[in-house]
């Protein structure tokens, strides 16, 4: 008597915190921090899911289909919800299959439920798992800093056993997948909330963390920066990936002359094969080999054009072309080296990799071009990874299918949004 009295509190409590959630304080945009792991270089996103709220760190995998979590470890959630076969999760996750589960009922292991694969991005481990979903609470914000918490009362996800952590940094427990589909954090939050199928993504070169949103507001960092000058870029589907996300470089330019390559490379074939493509799980750019021998010696030539006493010292693995550090010219900027321009639909829409993304510093006497060679025959000609996205605004739209994006170096940093809640 008591405990059922005490479950239609409980549920009514839970209508109208989302009735509410919903109406009076309907967000225009969500906010989540992002920090990178320095042993795996990987970017973590924590989630506070769960019935009481816990926080779990995820890695990012900006193109990766879902969300899972590990259910086998510590999942203790009075609101967890398995999805039943052919029910509307189901389909919308486009998930055919039904499960059952021979183990004791729990998170991850129900039976007449629907599966969803989730896989581990670094190890590239694919397994089955339980598609449910749980409570989820997030920070809104008018641009400006964190505010008020909503919760999203339903929010899908895959679950996934604890093995598939392995490769994974030091206490994630699952993967935050954030590409194309209908299950994908964008489009869940935004059917949520009412708010556009936009995210944006600044990766922090800092140990601070970085930032990342779903909708759209006025988004600012300090000092105050205006964003609405982005580029844009058409984003790219590849039909062989298609939950990834892919941008047409046209042509390669080392401060702004033309790097000879075979530029059929850089589209994507009926093969799904070639093209470039945008990764937080690769942490340096990975380019094929044809295309890397010609960029770096454009780079190289270039460089001693302008310092001639620029010195080439051996590799350091993964890097093939690093430079006696002595020998570079440094500014109160940092050091002083060309600009590698890809240039995108046309001359004017350019991204441009500055020396901050380019070179990395290996010792007090080393330091390296920041590329890796992918070998002769990649699935993805170019691989744009982490540290070239670093301090870039990237903000995502997918009802446009394009890509704005906003260099914020000469101005402020993905570091510098306002983490001081307002709530
Ligand atoms: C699933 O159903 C089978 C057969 O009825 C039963 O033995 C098993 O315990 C059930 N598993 C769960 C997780 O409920
Ligand atoms: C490249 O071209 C742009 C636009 O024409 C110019 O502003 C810039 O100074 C050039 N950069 C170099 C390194 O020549
Ligand atoms: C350019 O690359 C394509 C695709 O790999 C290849 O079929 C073609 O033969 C290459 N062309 C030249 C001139 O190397
Ligand atoms: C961050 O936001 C808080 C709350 O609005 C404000 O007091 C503080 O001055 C801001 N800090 C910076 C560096 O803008
Ligand atoms: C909301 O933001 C504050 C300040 O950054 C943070 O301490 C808190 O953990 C966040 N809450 C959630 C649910 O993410």
């Amino acid at each position: 008597m008591t405990s059922s009295f005490y479950h239609h509190l409980f549920i009514f409590s839970l209508l109208i915190s989302t009735t509410f959630a919903a109406t009076n304080t309907r967000p225009k945009a969500l906010v989540f921090p992002v920090s990178k792991d320095s042993t795996t270089l990987q970017y973590i996103v924590p989630i506070t899911q769960r019935t009481p709220p816990k926080r779990v760190p995820t890695t990012l995998h900006l193109g990766g289909p879902l969300v899972w979590v590990d259910c086998d470890r510590g999942y203790v959630s009075s609101t967890y919800c398995p999805a039943r076969c052919n029910s509307a999760p189901c389909t919308l996750a486009n998930s055919i299959s039904c499960g059952s589960c021979n183990a004791p009922p729990g998170p991850g292991c129900n039976n007449n439920t629907c599966g969803l694969s989730p896989q581990n991005p670094i190890t590239n481990i694919a397994t089955s798992g339980e598609l449910a979903s749980d409570v989820v609470r997030v920070n809104s914000t008018t641009g400006l800093n964190p505010g008020p918490i909503v919760k999203a009362t339903n929010f899908l996800f895959s679950c996934g056993p604890t093995f598939l952590l392995k490769g994974l940094a030091k206490g994630v427990q699952g993967v935050i997948g954030l590409g194309r589909t209908k299950i994908s954090p964008v489009f869940q939050l935004s059917s949520t909330f009412s708010f556009p199928k936009k995210f944006a993504v600044c990766l922090s070169s800092s140990s601070s963390n970085g930032v990342i949103f779903f909708g759209d507001a006025p988004f600012q960092f300090y000092p105050p920066t205006d964003l609405n000058s982005l580029k844009y870029t058409p984003l790219i589907t590849n039909p062989t990936t298609p939950t990834e996300y892919f941008i047409g470089v046209t042509s390669i330019k080392v401060d702004n002359t033309t790097v000879p390559i075979n530029k059929s490379l850089l589209f994507i074939n009926k093969k799904g094969n070639g093209g470039t493509k945008l990764s937080t799980i690769i942490p340096y750019t990975l380019i094929e080999t044809s295309i890397f021998k010609a960029l770096t010696t454009s780079f190289d030539k270039r460089l001693k054009q302008q310092f001639p006493e620029a010195k080439r010292v051996n590799g350091v693995a993964p890097f093939d072309v690093c430079y006696d550090s002595n020998t570079l010219t440094s500014t109160r900027v940092g050091v002083v080296v060309p600009d590698i321009q890809l240039v995108l639909q046309n001359n004017n829409v350019v991204w441009t990799i500055y020396a901050s993304n380019s070179i990395v510093t290996i010792d007090a006497n080393v330091r390296c071009l920041a590329l890796v060679d992918s070998g002769m025959n990649p699935k993805t000609s170019i691989v744009l990874g982490g540290y070239q996205l670093e301090d870039n605004f990237m903000q995502f739209d997918l009802a446009k299918s394009r890509l704005g994006f906003n260099y914020l170096v000469f101005r402020t940093r993905c570091s510098n949004f306002n983490f001081t809640s307002v709530a």
